[in-house]
């Protein structure tokens, strides 16, 4: 018996030494970033004539549902903080800060009889001053905060958004485009559609399953596509940028690798996550994955839709129109989902029609023994991270990918090793990606400070930096992520020896943190989690 064991031991052992003593370098042209978006730290909800945007709407109209009835309205104040912001970038040593641009800070009404100067002036000097110091801004034009105006027409499922958007979109590519060198269209269009529309998990909340959310999709794809070839026409040439859309998965594992149901419900999983945008922009042949046309359309004649799918159909120009309108593939994904089939006939689990029906996939992290974190979707596997960065590249062989959000939440504190373990981890996954091959040009912390995390509120913590939101000016302080990740941006390097202890200044604002309730005043439990050796073992075993 003992026989057995030691060996093991010593095995174990020797992994887990040589993993703690590895340094792994990054391609010496790796770029790297930190992010952050408009409604989640602005604050400034109604500022010098801002217009309401449907999370403000939500969040005052329905603070129920929100998990502390919080809302945006102030946040991390960086309408005010914004220089502050710039210098934690700098601290960082990141060398792009992706951020997004808050439409009705921009045109109060969504539309563009009415634009506002103050607007157009505050996105003006953050530009200016991260260019300063030599930081490259890398703008999302929408990120989730459309113009309540625009959604009582239905938003992002009446047509006439197409137009309206690009509307937007060439006044801020005529404002910034001179200095703003990339941009991405729209974050997250699954979230925009699914959750928004689909579910009431994001705003507008219409939980209205099976419809709606395949109209917004159409229309998302095809605003994508027309703000990008506007960029092509108008701007690429003389400004030189490049411009992209990011889309989000989380990496689908099959519950059961040696069952091919599981495997096929994997796939179809992805095709309709990462596909049903993906695919139309990067495939060679373009359109919805197949799989997608071909369940809806027979799942709908079936529900009795007659011959009209519920996934609208796009014209042959269509088609061709949406197809390569991208310079790079933005990815954001956190955690990974085990995946098996809805039962032979698809039966039992969802409403019908519903997305996830359509799908007929079911998604678990039930029986796992990965780590957990501050939220309960998120659940630590870097293995998924390296396992979808290759499906990507097998799919659609990209030239550039840039994972433009990763992070992980806790539910506060300055003493982040869980943190610090994940982003070592994640790094590592996807240095083996680019190690067998895969393009991935870029990575994107996700986020620059604690912010509003939608409709969890502030309960669930993402930031390198603690925003103290009892504070009349937000004060900022670096968690020891945050001097983790300095150094791994410094030097391209993951050193997992590296494990500072707090700072001067992080020492003081702990000692605070204990006789203070940092807590913005409804909000739930805190309490970091922490799994450093088990972070440690499962990247011994998983390598
Ligand atoms: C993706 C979203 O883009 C971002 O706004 C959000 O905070 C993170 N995921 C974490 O949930």
């Amino acid at each position: 018996m003992f026989k057995f064991i030691l060996p093991v031991l010593l095995l174990i052992a020797s992994c887990l030494d040589s993993a703690a003593s590895q340094t792994r370098r990054f391609p010496d042209d790796f770029r790297w970033g930190v992010g952050s978006s408009s409604y989640q730290i602005e604050g400034g909800w109604n500022a010098d004539g801002k217009g309401e945007s449907i999370w403000d709407f939500l969040t005052h109209n329905y603070p129920e549902k929100i998990a502390d009835k919080l809302n945006g309205d102030i946040s991390a104040d960086s309408y005010h903080q914004w220089k502050r912001d710039v210098q934690m970038v700098k601290e960082l040593h990141a060398g792009t800060y992706r951020f997004s641009l808050s439409w009705t800070r921009i045109m109060p009404g969504g539309y563009k009889n009415n634009v506002s100067t103050a607007g157009i002036e505050y996105y003006s000097n953050l530009i200016d001053e991260l260019l300063r110091y030599n930081i490259t801004p890398m703008v999302t034009i929408y990120h989730w905060d459309m113009p309540q105006r625009l959604q009582e027409l239905g938003g992002w499922t009446n047509p006439e958004i197409i137009p309206v958007f690009k509307d937007y979109a060439r006044l801020v590519l005529e404002m910034f485009g001179d200095r703003v060198k990339t941009w991405t269209t729209i974050n997250e269009p699954l979230h925009v559609c699914e959750c928004g529309y689909g579910l009431d998990y994001m705003a507008p909340s219409y939980n209205y399953p099976g419809i709606p959310s395949y109209l917004c999709g159409h229309n998302v794809l095809k605003a994508h596509a027309e703000v990008v070839h506007m960029y092509r026409e108008l701007f690429q040439s003389q400004q030189g940028g490049r411009i992209g859309i990011t889309m989000d998965t989380s990496w689908m594992e099959p519950k059961d690798v040696t069952s091919t149901e599981d495997r096929e419900a994997s796939e179809r999983a992805l095709q309709f996550y990462l596909g049903w945008f993906a695919h139309p922009i990067f495939s060679k042949e373009g359109n919805y994955p197949k799989v997608m046309i071909e369940r809806i359309r027979n799942l709908s004649k079936e529900q009795g839709f007659g011959d009209r799918s519920r996934l609208p159909e796009f014209t042959a120009e269509e088609i061709q129109r949406i197809r390569g309108t991208a310079d790079f593939f933005g990815i954001n994904s956190y955690t990974t989902k085990l995946v098996y089939s809805n039962g032979h006939n698809n039966t039992g689990k969802f409403p019908v029609p519903s997305f996830n029906h359509d799908m007929g996939a079911v998604e678990t992290q039930k029986g796992v023994d990965w780590p957990s974190s501050g939220s309960s979707w998120l659940k630590v596997y870097p293995r998924g991270m390296y396992n979808l960065l290759m499906w990507i590249h097998r799919e659609y062989n990209p030239p550039r990918i840039l994972v433009t959000e990763n992070g992980v939440s806790d539910r506060g504190g300055l003493e982040d090793y869980a943190r610090v373990d994940y982003y070592n981890l994640y790094l590592s996954a996807v240095l083996d990606a680019i190690e067998d091959g895969v393009n991935v040009k870029g990575y994107m912390a996700w986020s620059l400070m604690d912010s509003y995390e939608w409709k969890v509120g502030f309960s669930e913590k993402f930031g390198l930096y603690h925003v103290d939101f009892n504070s009349p000016n937000r004060t900022r302080t670096p968690k020891v992520s945050a001097l983790v990740m300095a150094q791994i941006y410094k030097t391209n390097t993951i050193d997992w020896s590296y494990r500072p202890k707090l700072n001067e200044e992080q020492l003081v604002a702990l000692a605070q943190l204990s006789t203070e309730n940092q807590q913005p005043k409804t909000s739930g439990a805190s309490g970091a989690v922490s799994w450093s050796l088990t972070g440690l073992l499962l990247l011994a075993l998983l390598r």
